[in-house]
């Protein structure tokens, strides 16, 4: 039997990864006990708690999909998200240092700056520009402080659970007569339901072969956009006839300056677990049909 647990589980990740294994639509070669957890039920933040849970519970695989991600509100609340995206992370991985455990992190794109040209590898020079960005890296050096981790960064992550643009340019679409998206910022969109079958391709090769290659990878849809790009598209498949209008992000202010440049480089995580990265636009199709 292979335990594997998953963290913040009620979110766009945590709930992908929820509805596969439900679904059993991914065959392991051995039985999988899964146990997902969420703030409710193993609120990482909580030391006493997590050490008492880890003491009790061991595990073959440990998915954190648990994040503070709220971009803006993190610059107001540094010490939460600090804490939540950094040192949960590394109270986590004491937690399972003796359990021989695969710990399996998720990161961001707002570990670099955005001031790349060519998509991001793994090994270019991060610089994170928010708080979200710097506590997310810090949780990044706490996870690979183990050798048994894998950190994934993504990047403009959306599903049909939770909040995300894809949902809300799909509603508000409906709703106004015309919309003013950025243009200036280019990136990937990354359907979470993709991001939760890699993960399990990893943990799937990682049971049958004996294969666990830890270290960071990068993994987004394949091509590239604009925000503009990806909600004009999202307002032709929902029959809208709304204007999306492209605008300079100078004319949209947020607390956080967004990275103008966030396409990330999947080569090694192709390369190595043989995984197929569905195109934007496809998976933007699959995610039409589970709303
Ligand atoms: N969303 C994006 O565009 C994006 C882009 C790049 C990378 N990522 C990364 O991808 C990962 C998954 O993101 P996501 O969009 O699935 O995040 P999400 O939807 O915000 O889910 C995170 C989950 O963690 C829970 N959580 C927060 N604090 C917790 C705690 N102390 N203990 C246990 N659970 C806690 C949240 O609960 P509450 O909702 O109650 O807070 C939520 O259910 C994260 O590591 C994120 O940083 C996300």
């Amino acid at each position: 039997m292979i335990n594997i647990l998953i963290t913040g589980a009620n979110g766009q990740l945590g709930s992908e990864l929820k509805s596969i294994f439900k679904n059993g639509t991914l065959k392991f070669n051995k039985p999988i006990n899964y146990i997902f957890t969420d703030i409710d039920t193993l609120d990482i933040s909580n030391s006493v708690i997590l050490n008492k849970f880890f003491q009790d519970h061991s595990f073959d695989y440990v998915i954190n999909c648990a994040a503070y991600t709220n971009v803006d509100l993190a610059e107001k609340e540094k010490e939460k998200a600090y804490n939540v995206n950094a040192t949960c992370v590394k109270n986590i991985v004491e937690s399972i240092k003796d359990q021989n455990t695969k710990f399996i992190h998720i990161s961001t794109d707002y570990v670099f700056d955005g001031n790349s040209h060519i998509p991001y590898t793994e090994d270019m020079q991060t610089n994170p520009q928010s708080v979200y960005g710097s506590s997310k890296l810090d949780g990044e050096k706490y996870a690979l402080e183990s050798e048994n981790a894998i950190v994934i960064r993504t990047s403009w992550l959306y599903s049909s659970f939770g909040k995300n643009f894809a949902k809300s340019i799909h509603k508000l679409c409906k709703e106004k007569e015309s919309l003013n998206v950025v243009f200036d910022q280019v990136g990937t969109p990354t359907y979470a339901y993709d991001l939760a079958n890699a993960i399990l391709q990893i943990v799937k090769q990682s049971i049958a072969e004996n294969t666990f290659l830890p270290g960071i990878y990068h993994f987004s849809n394949e091509g590239v956009c604009s925000w503009y790009d990806f909600a004009k598209i999202i307002a032709n498949k929902a029959n809208s006839k709304c204007n999306i209008n492209p605008i300079e992000s100078k004319d949209y202010p947020t607390t956080v300056k967004r990275p103008f440049y966030s396409v990330l480089n999947k080569n090694k995580i192709k390369s190595t677990y043989n995984i197929k990265i569905p195109h934007w636009q496809d998976s933007l199709n699959k995610f039409f049909k589970a709303l």
